[in-house]
C-alpha cells in the first residue's frame, strides 16, 4: 500500500485522488499546495501549505507531480532530493534536457522515477502489445492517431498560457508521440506542420514521424476543435482500430488482411489513472527503479521527438 503525496491541488490531482480510491495499492496520506486553505479544501490527505513539507512528510512513500509542465522539473527534483519516488505528470517536462536531469538524479541517487502517460498502462493498450509482440500485425507499416480537444479562448488557461507551458503539442499531441514511441520505437525523420493559438503558442500541429524499417506515424493534435481520436496501427497482415478517445480505456478490433474484425473491450470502473499508480507499487515492490512498461530512456527519447516537432514547425 503506496502512501502517496500529491504536489498540486488541480483537475488532475483531483482525478488522481479520486481513481486512487478504487485500487487498493495505494492510498492519498498528503497533499501540498502553495497555499494551505486549498491544501485543506482539496479533500484528501494530510494539507501541506508548501510542495516542500509534502516531500518531507515521512509518512509519504511516493509523490505524485500534478503541476503544469513548465513546474515538473523542480517539483519533481524536490521529490527525488527528497529520496521520494516520483510519478511526474505529462508532459513529463518542457524539453529533453530538463528530462535528462531528472533521470540523471534519479539514477544517481538510486530512486524510482516514471512519466505518468496513464493511456500506457490501460488494458487495451497491453492487448495490443501482445498482439503486436505476438506478430500478429505483421510487418507495421503506419500508425495513426489524433488528439483533439476545444478550449475556450481564455488566455489564462493552462493550455494558451505560455508561463504555463501552453501549446496543444505538449499537453495533447504528446499522446499520439508516446503512443508512436511504443509501437515504432524511436522515430529517424520528423516533419511538423504548426499553426499557432491566439496567444502565440502551437494551437495546432500535424506530425510525421520517419522509422528506420520504413514505417511512418500520421498525428494531428489541436487545442482548437474536437477530433475523432481514434488511432490505428496498420500492418501488413493486420489492423487495429482503436474506438474514440483511444487514449482512455477504449475497445478496439483487429481486423486480418483477409478475415473477419474481433473486438476488444474495455471494463474498467472511473478513469483508469489508477493503472499508473499500480505500475508503481508493483515497480517498488519489485525493488525496480523504472517501470518496464515506460522506461526512462523512452521517456526522454519522446521528450527529443517532442523538442524536434517544435523546432521543426512551420509557424
Ligand atoms: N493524465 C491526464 O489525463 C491529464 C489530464 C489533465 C492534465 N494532466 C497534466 O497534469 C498537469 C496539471 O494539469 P491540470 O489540468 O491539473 O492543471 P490545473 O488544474 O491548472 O492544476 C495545476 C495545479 O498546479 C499547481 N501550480 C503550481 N504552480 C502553478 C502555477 N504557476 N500556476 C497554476 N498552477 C500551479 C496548483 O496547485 P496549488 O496552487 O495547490 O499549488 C494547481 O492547482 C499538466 O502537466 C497536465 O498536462 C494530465
Amino acid at each position: 500500500m503506496i502512501r502517496w503525496g500529491i504536489i498540486g491541488t488541480g483537475g488532475i490531482a483531483r482525478a488522481f485522488a479520486a481513481d486512487l480510491e478504487l485500487t487498493d495499492s495505494g492510498t492519498v496520506a498528503a497533499v501540498g499546495s502553495r497555499s494551505l486553505e486549498k491544501a485543506e479544501a482539496f479533500g484528501h490527505g494530510r494539507a501541506h501549505g508548501s510542495y516542500e513539507a509534502l516531500v518531507s512528510d515521512p509518512e509519504v512513500d511516493a509523490v505524485y507531480v500534478a503541476t503544469p509542465h513548465p513546474m515538473h522539473h523542480a517539483n519533481a527534483r524536490l521529490a527525488l532530493e527528497a529520496g521520494k519516488p516520483a510519478l511526474v505528470e505529462k508532459a513529463f517536462t518542457m524539453n529533453a534536457n530538463e528530462a535528462k536531469d531528472l533521470v540523471g538524479m534519479a539514477r544517481e541517487k538510486g530512486v524510482f522515477l516514471m512519466e505518468a502517460m496513464w493511456t500506457r498502462f490501460l488494458p487495451h493498450m497491453a492487448e495490443i502489445r501482445r498482439l503486436i509482440a505476438e506478430g500478429a500485425l505483421g510487418e507495421i507499416v503506419t500508425v495513426i492517431a489524433d488528439h483533439g480537444q476545444w478550449f475556450a479562448q481564455d488566455p489564462a488557461f493552462r493550455l494558451f498560457a505560455p508561463e504555463l507551458g501552453g501549446g496543444a503539442l505538449l499537453d495533447l499531441g504528446v499522446y499520439p508521440v508516446s503512443f508512436a514511441s511504443m509501437v515504432l520505437g524511436t522515430p529517424e525523420r520528423v516533419v511538423t506542420l504548426s499553426t499557432p493559438a491566439f496567444t502565440g503558442v502551437d494551437g495546432q500541429t500535424s506530425i510525421l514521424l520517419g522509422c528506420a524499417s520504413g514505417a511512418q506515424a500520421v498525428i494531428n493534435c489541436t487545442s482548437s476543435a474536437v477530433s475523432p481520436t481514434t488511432a490505428a496501427i496498420v500492418g501488413t497482415e493486420a489492423r487495429i482500430e482503436i474506438e474514440r478517445r483511444w487514449y482512455g480505456p477504449s475497445a478496439f478490433t483487429f481486423t486480418p488482411r483477409d478475415g473477419e474484425p474481433t473486438r476488444f473491450e474495455t471494463h474498467l470502473e472511473g478513469h483508469g489513472l489508477r493503472l499508473e499508480a499500480d505500475e508503481v507499487a508493483r515497480c517498488l515492490e519489485q525493488g525496480l527503479l523504472e517501470s518496464p512498461l515506460l522506461p526512462l530512456d523512452e521517456t526522454v527519447s519522446i521528450m527529443e521527438t517532442m523538442d524536434a516537432v517544435l523546432a521543426a514547425a512551420t509557424v
